[in-house]
């Protein structure tokens, strides 16, 4: 049953919402000033990036997706083999499964074997406990591990949870136990303000916010209906763009840091997250949709030709680091500016 429910979902992921030309969200409503003295030389740029004491030399980084069955253990290694050819650093689908099916442990411990350097985050549901999180990340020899959020999912998962008040103890226990560091993301429905600041009360160091606007596991759950009777909640979230925003004034240590991902599809996406304050940037459904056309080659070249044009980006605007970016002007426009006029963010 995990299995079939894992393919299900590259497969909707995939069919459904990956489209020829990519749809319209909130990082168009960013704009860029442009100033034409501004530039730097592309060779006076750095990429690397660093927050709680993570140090990544790029901003960009492939986020938590498979992993729990044949294909996808396929999958994962053309994942892994594109991380290590780039030195990105990656995160494994939900390791849930793995837990209570060691059989499928080798479908994600692949990413490890073909990347033993890399830097690999495990990634695993708000309803583990310490000792499964601890396990995870023994079983990859993980660098950290990231704790997914998806009420929204699993409300209209067919056979999902219905019950998610233990998740805030059960999040300062495994913060409490681990000595990675932990990351606790969306799955596409973005975090706010107030579950930023809780997760800062809880201890955690690292938020990614990952919004909406792109893959919508709303549309997957509700396709995977037989009624199809959850058509309704397409759309639910706030997007990243919102989120980072809802956050920008927060005094150091209110919120965590913050990565950003959800609805990344190009490097000026990218560039924007950093703009308003990530300090690095995921992808999934972009670079899913590339593994599943052209192998880990079309995912590598990809990859290269990104972190090539962000550094190009940050020339152009010139900040001389992805932090540096957060000194940019920036113009807001549309329904980005309603939820920041809504909120009350200046
Ligand atoms: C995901 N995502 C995800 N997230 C997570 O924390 N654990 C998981 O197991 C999965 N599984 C998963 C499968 C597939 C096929 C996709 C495409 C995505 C969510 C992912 O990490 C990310 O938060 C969202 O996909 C939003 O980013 P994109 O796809 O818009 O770049």
């Amino acid at each position: 049953m995990s299995s079939e429910r894992k393919d299900q979902h590259v497969d909707l992921a995939d069919a459904q919402q990956q489209t020829a030309s990519p749809a319209r969200n909130d990082f168009d409503d960013v704009r860029f000033v442009h100033h034409a003295l501004a530039g730097l030389d592309r060779d006076a740029v750095s990429l690397a990036t660093s927050f709680a004491g993570i140090e990544w030399p790029v901003p960009l980084y492939v986020n938590g997706m498979t992993g729990g069955s044949t294909r996808t253990g396929e999958i994962n290694r053309q994942l892994a083999i594109a991380a290590r050819e780039t030195g990105i650093p990656i995160a494994t689908g939900s390791m849930s499964v793995a837990l209570r099916e060691p059989d499928m442990v080798g479908t994600f411990r692949v990413m490890r074997d073909e990347n033993p350097d890399g830097y690999v985050c495990v990634n695993l549901s708000a309803d583990a406990t310490p000792d499964d999180a601890a396990r995870v990340v023994d079983l990859l020899e993980a660098d950290a591990l990231q704790v997914h959020l998806n009420a929204v999912q699993e409300t209209v998962m067919p056979e999902g949870s219905r019950g998610f008040s233990a998740w805030p103890d059960n999040i300062a226990a495994i913060v409490d136990r681990l000595d990675v560091p932990v990351i606790v993301k969306e799955v596409g429905f973005g975090l706010s303000r107030p579950t930023l600041e809780r997760l800062a009360d809880l201890g955690v160091a690292v938020a990614d916010v990952s919004g909406a606007g792109g893959t919508d596991f709303a549309r997957i759950e509700n396709a995977r209906r037989a009624e199809n009777d959850y058509a309704f909640m397409a759309g639910w979230g706030q997007s990243a763009v919102c989120c980072l925003l809802d956050a920008v004034d927060a005094a150091p240590g209110d919120v965590p840091a913050l990565v950003a991902s959800g609805g990344v599809r190009t490097p000026l996406d990218v560039v924007r997250a950093l703009a308003l304050g990530a300090r690095a940037v995921g992808v999934s459904g972009v670079f899913l949709h590339a593994v599943l056309n052209g192998g880990e080659e079309a995912l590598i070249a990809r990859i290269r030709a990104w972190l090539e044009q962000i550094a190009q980006l940050q020339a152009l605007l010139g900040a001389s680091t992805p932090t540096a970016l957060v000194h940019t002007d920036v113009l807001l426009r549309g329904g980005v500016r309603e939820f920041c006029e809504l909120r009350g963010v200046d």
